[in-house]
Formats: structure tokens, sequence, C-alpha cells
């Protein structure tokens, strides 16, 4: 599994010869100008929720690329309604996919789109690949329902947010890794805008006193699990 941070929450994510895109929010963010969303490859596209800040790229990639849109029941819907392939689930449910195996989980947070309209509850994912299980939290808080997760899926790698303000910051990011039991964390929704601009020295190192392992990816740079 090979894993490309886009910046913000945006993620590629290649498995089984499939190419997953995630929170696809990279042409309105400055910071993410060195990726051409136009090279993009993607045979589905994931969306954690409906904010701006993650679908940003989502119809201009789907129509170049025909990726189904898998997301909560509400964002599927309103895609599904303008045309593009979707795949609706909710929490909780889980689907196998040719990537691998599929799980919608929890997460605290809210969900319109840009122009108000519904956009179902927020929610986190769970890929279990060929050889390694992943988890995306999307935005979301510290939960205790994190831990439901460890229960059903050994995870290799956790993607949480740490930017603070809108979502967890490094320390609940901490706990939530001792929550779904991974200590192999990739950091996420940080520095994008002012609110959630993080000292990156001091968020390595609270992870690396605790034991754990964070990753904060230059935009444009790929992990292999
Ligand atoms: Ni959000
Ligand atoms: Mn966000």
């Amino acid at each position: 599994m090979k894993i490309t941070y886009y910046g913000h929450s945006a993620l590629g994510i290649e498995v089984a010869g499939k190419y997953i895109l995630v929170d696809p929010y990279i042409s309105p963010n400055p910071l993410a100008g060195g990726i051409d969303i136009a090279t993009l490859e993607a045979d589905f596209i994931l969306l954690t929720h409906a904010h701006g800040d993650h679908i940003a790229d989502v119809e201009v990639i789907a129509k170049r690329t025909n990726a189904t849109i898998v997301a909560n029941f509400e964002i599927a819907t309103y895609y599904g309604n303008k045309g593009f392939a979707t795949h609706p689930m909710n929490h909780g449910g889980s689907w196998t996919f040719d990537f691998g195996k599929l799980k919608m989980v929890n997460a605290v947070h809210s969900s319109s789109f840009p122009d108000g309209t519904y956009g179902g509850n927020s929610v986190g994912f769970v890929i279990e690949g060929e050889h390694k299980n992943i988890y995306i939290a999307g935005d979301t808080a510290l939960t205790m329902d994190m831990k439901l997760i460890p229960m059903r899926t050994q995870l290799d790698l956790a993607i949480l947010p740490i930017g603070n303000n809108f979502t967890m910051d490094v320390e609940d990011a901490i706990i939530a890794s001792d929550f779904v039991e991974c200590d192999k964390v990739l950091g996420m929704h940080y520095d994008t805008f002012g609110y959630i601009k993080i000292n990156h020295e001091e968020a390595l190192r609270q992870f690396f006193q605790k034991g754990k392992d964070l990753m904060l990816l230059p935009i444009g740079d790929s992990i292999e699990l």
C-alpha cells in the first residue's frame, strides 16, 4: 500500500492496483501548489464529510476519471443527483470493494456543503487492504468510539488530524493513537490556514516522548506500508 499526502486532509492511496483519493481539497490550497490535479488518478474518491476543505476538487476529478464517490448517504445522493457514480454508506457499515474492505466509522464533527446543503454526519474510514490496514479519522474530536476499531481490525497506520481548533490537537491525537492501538501516525489537517498552524518540532517531540512515531509528510511525498 502506497500513501501520498496531497496537503490538508487529501490523500492518495494505491492498493491492489487501484487508486483511491481521499478528501480532495488541493487546487485551492496554496501549500499544495506543486500538485496538478489533472494528473491524479482515481478509481474511488472517499469523502469524510461535505465541508469545502474536503470536497473542493471532487467534481473536476470525478468527471475526468469516472471515479466512484464513496461517502455517507446524503453526500452520495448529492453527487448522484449530479450524475456521478456513487456508493452510499453509513456508520458501522462495511463493503468489500476491489481494493479491499472499507468500513465507515464514527467521527465527531459537522458536515454541511459550502452552500448550506445538509451533508449528513461526518465519518472516518478503516481500510483493510491486501496486506495492511489503515484508519483515516477524518475531521474529528477525540472520541471513545475509536476504541471500537481495534476490536475488529489490527491497524498498521492511523491517519489523524492534529491541527486543533476544528479537530483534535496533538495531545488528543496521542490519546487517539492509544485508543486505536496504533503507534504509527500520519498527521493531517494542520498548517493549511491560520487556525490550524502547528509547531512541527514540538508535535514530533510530543509523540516521540510517548514512544510513538508521528510522520509529517511534505506535500507530494509518499510512504510505503
Ligand atoms: Ni470539517
Ligand atoms: Mn476540515
